[in-house]
């Protein structure tokens, strides 16, 4: 199987993503093309994503994004080995176009097919940068649609989640706060930006489900959120002025905070000392300063793809695709569905 090239293919929200890698004798995965048509602007007035424009513009980007993907990445049809395809979590008719077009390309081609668990896909983008796994490693991932804890032992095996957000997701939770805050759509690199200008200690804002009381993995944002614009309300009634740079600082902090501090105690708990961060919202400056300071003082060590990993992308789908064409996993029928509520 060396030298397979496996094309992926994601959808599951407003990215339509074309990865194109090639797998290597001694297990490593090369990213020949990483291909990405977003459609954020277009639901950014929407001040969310709106599910049947991205599956509109899925359909439209699909072709086009599979043709540049592999002009960039100089294969031909004949040298594709395998397609493999998000086949969820997601929403729901935006997963059905990247499925129905792999399905059209693994039959055009006659190649395997892998449908996939988006999550698992984001955990296996990290071999591109940092090569194969050592051994067990817990993963972090945050964005806009989900926030889950999950304990990796074999890429090509299923995935035990520890936790997840019993609400808002973190990036949810950066985006609704933005709002609060009269930053722009998606807020989450507008709070890491403004929030260097503030305080993080400028305001105890709640750390949700961290108690003595919460012995569990599980993430809640959405009394953080409620705490934020309480306080903001709260402020504006009694005349007091604003400081967005504070506010958006203090509530970075106990996001970060909570996300950090539950990681680390997980890693503890399991025995696991490698630890991968992905997600939209891994691109945030603070999560990761206080994650390799926590990381480093338990012994962890830390791996966080660079940013363009972390969001949404097809590189990573074909990355998980090479992972399991490399470990002889069986692939997918050809009328595998597209499953919004798959689970790892
Ligand atoms: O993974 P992603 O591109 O798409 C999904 O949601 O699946 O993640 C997007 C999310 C948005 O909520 C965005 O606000 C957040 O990631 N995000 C950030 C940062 N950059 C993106 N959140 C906090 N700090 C950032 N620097
Ligand atoms: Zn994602």
């Amino acid at each position: 199987l060396a030298g397979a090239v496996v094309l992926g293919i994601e959808t599951s929200c407003d990215e339509t993503g074309v990865g194109v890698v090639r797998l290597r004798a001694d297990g490593h995965v090369d990213l020949l093309a990483d291909e990405v048509a977003s459609s954020v602007d277009e639901h950014a007035r929407f001040g969310g994503v709106v599910p049947e424009v991205a599956s509109r513009a899925h359909l439209e980007a699909m072709v086009p994004t599979v043709r540049r993907a592999m002009a960039v990445a100089g294969v031909r049809p004949s040298d594709v080995d395998a397609v493999a395809v998000t086949a969820g979590p997601g929403l729901a008719g935006a997963l059905l176009v990247g499925v129905a077009a792999a399905k059209a390309y693994a039959t055009a081609w006659n190649v395997p097919l892998y449908g996939v668990n988006h999550l698992s896909a984001h955990v296996a983008v990290d071999t591109l940068e940092h090569g194969p796994l050592p051994g067990p490693a817990l993963a972090l991932l945050v964005s806009g649609g989900h926030s889950s804890l999950l304990e990796v032992a074999d890429l090509a095996g299923p995935i035990n989640q520890l936790g997840a957000t019993i609400d808002d997701a973190a990036g949810e939770a950066f985006d609704k706060v933005a709002r609060l805050l009269g930053l722009p759509f998606p807020g989450g690199p507008h709070i890491d930006r403004v929030a260097r200008e503030g305080d993080p200690d400028a305001i105890a804002f709640p750390r949700g489900l961290t108690g003595p009381r919460d012995p569990t993995y599980d993430f809640s944002f959405s009394g953080l959120k409620t705490a934020v614009a309480r306080w903001v309300e709260a402020a504006e009634r009694e005349g007091r002025s604003v400081s967005v740079p504070d506010v958006a600082a203090s509530f970075q902090e106990a996001v970060v905070d909570v996300l950090t501090a539950k990681t680390v105690r997980a890693a503890r708990d399991r025995g696991v000392d490698q630890l991968i961060i992905g997600g939209g919202v891994a691109a945030n400056s603070r999560l990761r300063s206080m994650a390799e300071q926590r990381c480093a003082s338990a012994g962890i060590t830390l791996r966080v793809p660079r940013p363009k990993l972390c969001t949404d992308n097809g590189a990573m789908v074909a990355a998980l695709g090479a992972h399991l064409l490399a470990a002889r996993v069986d692939p997918s029928s050809l009328d595998i569905p597209a499953d919004p509520g798959l689970h790892v």
